[in-house]
């Protein structure tokens, strides 16, 4: 393994928990990279299950330390609460480590995003978790780390800092309350004792276990087209949640990525506002989103549905280079007579294989499609390839052939042992 990348292919949601979980019972690290909690994973094991927003899934292997690394942004409160339910299940959380460079995502950052969310225009659909403020403040250089939690008297002296700026745009530009900085200080003191035993200099602690060849798992959050830069802008998450955004958030070189998993479902969704060109907003849709339980984990909300869009998907194994695709909730699709995907795009009358992240031009994009033969038979206990109804193995041949990545695993039910391996 050495270093492997999980990465999602799509717009979030394809099942990376899954993935991630299997493969982490080789990993001597398994390592959450980007973005916060607004990211959901959830886990089967043994009939029992997990939900993991900030913490790496792999802490259910006992082997592996789970580590937050700097590229993170960390809210205490959900912190906290996560891992108060997990330690409830009987999860160990002695093997967890928390980058000293991880930024917090604070009251007034969720306050921020969901008072720019409930404006008319421009919204982005965010999760309201606070992300875009607090990686905003990353960027301009006011944020509150875990280092600083750490200390009293620095952290008192960032947060007032931070307020200073903030507090007006709270009153003047929304017309909300301010956040009281002494209250805060007070109420987040004790945080830091929740967090010191797991704190730590995650860079040096992963560079020498990667010199050492141990086996690392860095696991995306997010997906692709959700990527700041390489996503359908502004319709974006506030980090990267591609392949390059797992050495930036690590301090791994990229010269010791080894393996770059794709994450794709047999469809495509798409959680909040922003361009979806194979969207089905028909019973089709509503069909693949009741089989699929296509509601968001962190949010509840029903996601957006559609045809699996392979230009999308080959863009993204572009982008982040994969080495191997993990073809996700495949069961989904039995049933159906035929299935389309999307092989292109018809833009002004010129047809183009190449993905368009430009939101208002992708929005002009019309999906060409090729049809494809369905299969009516259930797949959830099919463990080979050769298990699979004709048609199912041919549709997987179709996305490995378009995508040019080979298919090393298709999942086809929640559970660990729902999977074939290729
Ligand atoms: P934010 O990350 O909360 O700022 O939301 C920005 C965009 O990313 C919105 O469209 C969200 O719905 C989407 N998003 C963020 N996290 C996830 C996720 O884990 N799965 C799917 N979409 C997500």
């Amino acid at each position: 393994m050495s270093v492997s990348v999980v990465v999602g292919a799509q717009w979030g949601d394809e099942a990376k928990g899954k993935v991630v979980d299997l493969l982490a019972k080789d990993a001597r690290y398994v390592v959450r990279y980007a973005g916060g909690s607004n990211a959901g994973h959830t886990v089967c094991v043994n009939g029992a299950t997990y939900k993991f927003h900030l913490i790496p899934s792999g802490i259910l292997h006992p082997q592996a330390t789970a580590v937050i690394a700097d590229g993170v942004v960390m809210d205490l409160r959900a912190f906290v609460a996560e891992a108060d339910a997990l330690q409830v299940q009987g999860v160990d959380l002695s093997r967890l480590r928390i980058g000293l460079g991880v930024h917090l995502t604070m009251p007034y950052h969720r306050l921020l995003d969901e008072l720019e969310e409930s404006q008319l225009e421009g919204r982005i659909g965010t999760t309201k978790r606070g992300i875009g403020p607090t990686y905003a403040d990353k960027a301009w250089r006011i944020g509150v780390r875990v280092a600083d939690l750490l200390d009293r008297d620095r952290f008192a002296q960032r947060v007032w800092r931070v307020l200073q700026r903030r507090n007006p745009t709270i009153q003047r530009v929304y017309n909300a309350t301010p956040i009281n900085a002494d209250a805060l200080i007070a109420e987040f003191e004790p945080y830091a004792e929740r967090v010191r035993p797991y704190a730590c200099d995650v860079p040096h602690l992963l560079m020498d276990a990667a010199e050492r060849g141990e086996p690392i798992l860095l696991e995306g959050a997010q997906g692709t087209l959700l990527d700041l830069d390489y996503g359908t802008y502004p319709y974006v998450t506030s980090s990267h949640p591609v392949a390059a955004g797992a050495c930036l958030g690590t301090g791994i070189a990229p010269n010791r990525l080894r393996e770059i998993w794709g994450v794709a479902k047999a469809y495509t969704t798409r959680v909040g506002e922003g361009p979806f060109p194979t969207e089905l907003t028909d019973e089709t849709g509503d069909r693949i989103r009741n089989r699929g339980r296509e509601y968001g984990t962190t949010t509840g909300r029903a996601r957006r549905v559609g045809w699996l869009d392979l230009v999308a998907l080959r863009y993204a194994a572009r982008v982040n280079g994969f080495t191997a695709l993990a073809v996700t909730l495949l069961d989904v699709l039995s049933g159906f007579d035929a299935l389309k995907v999307c092989v292109a795009y018809r833009l002004d009358g010129t047809i183009t294989r190449d993905f368009i992240a430009d939101a208002p031009t992708l929005a002009r994009c019309e999906p060409v499609y090729e049809t494809l033969p369905g299969w009516r038979e259930e797949i959830g206990d099919c463990r080979t390839l050769d298990e699979l109804p004709p048609n199912a193995r041919a549709y997987l041949q179709f996305i490995e052939q378009y995508v040019g990545a080979p298919i090393r695993l298709v999942s086809v039910g929640a559970g660990r042992e729902q999977t074939i391996w290729v």
